[in-house]
């Protein structure tokens, strides 16, 4: 029974029921026919949404990168595994083969246990879109260390705070990174980060950009030689089922990322399903997501998903508008992609230079388009699907989470018929549940509410690292045994999913996951502010962006506001990355409290959106006076 590959509509409902009616069953077959073991599960699953506590495949024991590399020696040796382009369109790329990906991975491995890493050990990786970013990952895995990558645009507050929160020994980082035009001195940062990170023994840097960086004698060290030096062989650690694989960290509620925590088995198991099924991924496809591995979407569909399938994965260094903002076409043209995977506010960017830049480039190679980060809204989907798309390649619009692993609501392309702004249908093994604000499931088509996960699936975290408490509060309290998206969402007339938008404290940016709390905290660092609340507002290219509310501790504050804009941004630069950079600022007397002294952001959401015919009843705050400056003063 091949269950591997869906091919038409009744086949993913019946797929789809038997993995509803016989979950074990289903997961289990898909795991002894598709990878490399080397002991079987003593039991496929055990859970209890109530502690939380989620096994799968407990008792078996594997290494993910015998699965992702050495498993595909004998038939793809010479398969291109990484296809790196870089930065500089001039500069060629590079096809690393699974024969060399082994030894280049093993190599790096003995680096990492000579230098002092043991299974456990958890290792920062800070590093740019090149293919030791990929290498560093697998050789971690490798090794049974935990691998906790950091985005390469984060600032050094971001970097500290993370690589603290999991006591990580290890930091591999470049001496600089290239993005488009400019060039980042990347390793700086890390000097900067590791001024307060007392357990960081040893930086591993690798040499991109030929950057002057400083060396810290007895810590730093440049990664080549030592490579150089390494064997190419390096047995893999052989880890047990639930051991964690890696830590990542997302934002949450307030201030402290939470570093959701992936284990082994259950991982690959379902980000390989889904990367072949969602994908439609067929041997000698070549396969691109554009999403930094920095993100759970690189983690899952650029390399593990795609490698454990032996597929050919595209890394690429740049950004879309550079040299020009042809370059993702130049490089669909260039290297033949069959399958595209971006973000909306990609989309939204490139379809703004209008369809001349695609139409100069051949994208007859294209077979399925992806999309996934935040709602894609429906101009842009139809962009996407006439200009790159041709009307001929469905877009599968995948929604998911760093908490999730891989894609649970998904279009399977040529299966599921697609509809604009909606994710369809769920993914295999996956039952969502639309409740209400009571915790009440509504059940039927065309109710809307917040979206719960009801059974568990193989590649959810399993914690949040060292801090269980939080993980049960954050995701399993609000609903009685539910997984609590933190999102909102409606199911249609024919049982399609649309998801409406977060319905939490969280902001999706250019579908980058911003927390309101660590930005606030950041702005009320400014000695000049009192308070400040945070929130989005529909903006043309990034989707939505940041407005900030925020009062002044002396109402009379001399210096002009222009100036005081720029060095609120600036510390928020500092703090969390330029990602979270406000794009409005009002400085205001007062923010609208209920009695208890809870900002209300409904009405500042309201003002913001510049929708205020609605505001509700607004006589129960604590200073209803407040509301009307603001309205007034909205920019
Ligand atoms: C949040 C998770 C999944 C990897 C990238 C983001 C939003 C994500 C979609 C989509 C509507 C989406 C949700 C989700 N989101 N994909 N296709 N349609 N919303 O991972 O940073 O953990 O963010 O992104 O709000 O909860 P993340």
């Amino acid at each position: 029974m091949s269950n591997y590959h869906i091919k038409h509509l009744e086949e993913y409902y019946q797929i789809y029921r038997k993995s509803i009616r016989e979950p074990e069953n289903f997961w289990e077959e898909v795991a002894e026919e598709h990878f490399l073991w080397r002991k079987k599960w003593d039991k496929v699953l055990s859970w209890d949404f109530a502690k939380p506590e989620i096994k799968w495949f407990e008792g078996a024991k594997l290494n993910i990168t015998e699965n992702c590399i050495d498993r595909h020696l004998v038939t793809r040796g010479e398969k291109t595994a990484i296809l790196f382009e870089p930065n500089n369109p001039d500069e060629p790329a590079q096809h690393i083969t699974y024969q060399q990906l082994f030894e280049r991975v093993n190599k790096m491995a003995n680096v990492l246990k000579s230098q002092g890493i043991k299974k456990g050990d958890r290792v920062c990786i800070y590093v740019p879109m090149i293919p030791e970013l990929a290498i560093a990952i697998l050789a971690c895995a490798r090794i049974g260390a935990i691998h906790s990558v950091v985005f390469a645009g984060f600032s050094a507050t971001a970097l500290l705070t993370r690589i603290n929160d999991s006591d990580c020994k290890m930091v591999i980082t470049s001496d600089g990174s290239y993005r488009g035009a400019k060039t980042i001195d990347l390793k700086g940062i890390v000097d900067e980060a590791l001024e307060s990170c007392p357990g960081i023994e040893k930086v591993l840097v690798v040499k991109r950009t030929g950057g002057n960086i400083t060396m810290k004698e007895g810590r730093d060290m440049w990664l080549q030689p030592l490579l150089d030096e390494a064997s190419k062989q390096c047995p893999a650690e052989i880890m047990d089922a639930e051991d964690p694989l890696f830590i990542l960290y997302t934002s949450g509620s307030t201030g402290q990322p939470k570093g959701m925590v992936h284990t082994t088995a259950g991982y690959m198991v379902y980000t390989a399903y889904s990367f072949k099924n969602a994908f439609q991924y067929r041997e000698n496809d070549v396969y691109w997501c554009t999403a930094d591995i920095g993100w759970i979407t690189g983690h899952s569909y650029i390399i593990y998903g795609p490698l454990a399938n032996g597929a050919t994965t595209v890394l690429f260094e740049g950004v879309p508008s550079y040299p020009d903002f042809g370059r993702f076409w130049e490089i669909i043209d260039k290297h033949k992609v069959n399958q595209f995977y971006t973000a909306p506010t990609a989309i939204r960017a490139l379809a703004k230079q209008g369809s001349e830049m695609v139409e100069k480039f051949d994208l007859s190679s294209i077979k399925v388009l992806g999309s996934v980060g935040e709602p894609i809204n429906e101009e842009a989907w139809h962009w996407y699907n006439d200009n790159v798309g041709k009307k001929k390649s469905p877009i599968i619009d995948t929604w998911w989470q760093t908490e999730t692993g891989a894609i649970m609501i998904t279009p399977i392309p040529f299966v599921t018929p697609t509809k604009p702004t909606y994710a369809t249908l769920p993914f295999i093994g996956v039952q969502p549940a639309i409740v209400n604000e009571a915790g009440e499931e509504l059940k039927g088509n065309q109710v809307e509410g917040r979206l719960c996960i009801k059974f568990p699936w193989p590649s959810m975290a399993r914690t949040i690292w060292r801090n269980h408490k939080r993980y049960k509060e954050t995701y399993f309290s609000t609903y009685k045994n539910m997984y609590f998206t933190g999102d909102g969402a409606l199911r249609d007339e024919v049982g399609y999913y649309r998801i409406t938008g977060r319905v939490d404290d969280v902001i999706i940016v250019s579908g980058h996951n911003l927390g309101t709390a660590p930005i606030e905290d950041a702005i009320n660092e400014h000695p000049a502010v009192a308070e400040s609340a945070i929130v989005g507002f529909p903006h043309d290219i990034k989707g939505t962006a940041l407005y900030a509310f925020v009062t002044l501790k002396d109402a009379g504050e001399s210096r002009i506001h222009e100036n005081l804009r720029k060095e609120i941004n600036q510390l928020i630069t500092e703090r969390i990355g330029p990602i979270a950079k406000l794009d409005k600022i009002q400085f205001t007397a007062g923010l609208p409290k209920t009695r208890s002294g809870k900002i209300m952001r409904r009405i500042l959401r309201k003002i913001a959106e510049k929708d205020t015919s609605n505001l509700g009843d607004i006589s129960t705050l604590l200073n209803p006076e407040c509301v009307k400056e603001i309205m007034d003063e909205a920019l």
